[in-house]
């Protein structure tokens, strides 16, 4: 198992779209378990492949308290979606310290396949429907703050920036 560095946004590889997954192996199998390694080391309650540079469709969940319950989903999609939305504060393991709320479908069900390649659907809502439909948007190479105003976007990339300009700061002060 490995601990997977995770890809910071405004990172250019984070738009890439990823590709369908037809080949279930043991690479597969190991990228998975690599996959829920991190995002629980991070820790958080999901992860998308493209956030750690593989661009296949493949999202790792667990949502619950206890960390017990993990999700992997190939190829998910979406196959019914309720009329009602409902706002959620969002944040994502590729913008840290960054969180806002995204207004989505409040239940998604959804079709997907597991490590084996076995077809299942499942019915999502409250934080999974959000967690999955955040995690299927990163295969799109979309994330959270896509989705916001063009104001918002533009205060968070400056937020980002100044973040990286004192840890930057940080670090020269230490090694001096
Ligand atoms: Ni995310």
């Amino acid at each position: 198992m490995a601990i997977l560095p995770i890809l910071k946004y405004p990172d250019e590889r984070l738009k890439t779209k990823a590709k369908a997954v037809t080949e279930f192996n043991d690479e597969l199998k190991q990228l998975a378990a690599d996959m829920a390694e991190t995002m629980y080391k991070a820790p958080g309650v999901g992860l998308a492949a493209t956030q750690v540079d593989k661009h296949i469709r493949m999202i790792v969940i667990d949502v619950t308290e206890e960390k017990n319950d993990l999700k992997v989903l190939i190829n998910p999609e979406i196959i019914e979606a309720s009329k009602e939305t409902k706002p959620w504060e969002e944040g994502c393991l590729s913008l840290p310290g960054i969180y806002d709320k995204v207004k989505r479908p409040a239940e998604v069900k959804i079709k997907a396949q597991d490590l084996d390649g076995n077809t299942f659907e499942m019915q999502c809502d409250g934080l999974l429907a959000v967690c999955v439909q955040h995690e299927m948007d990163h295969l799109e190479g979309i994330v959270f703050v896509d989705h916001l105003s063009l104001l918002k976007r533009n205060r968070i990339c400056t937020k980002i920036r100044k973040q990286k300009a004192e840890a930057a700061k940080a670090a020269k002060e230490e090694s001096n």
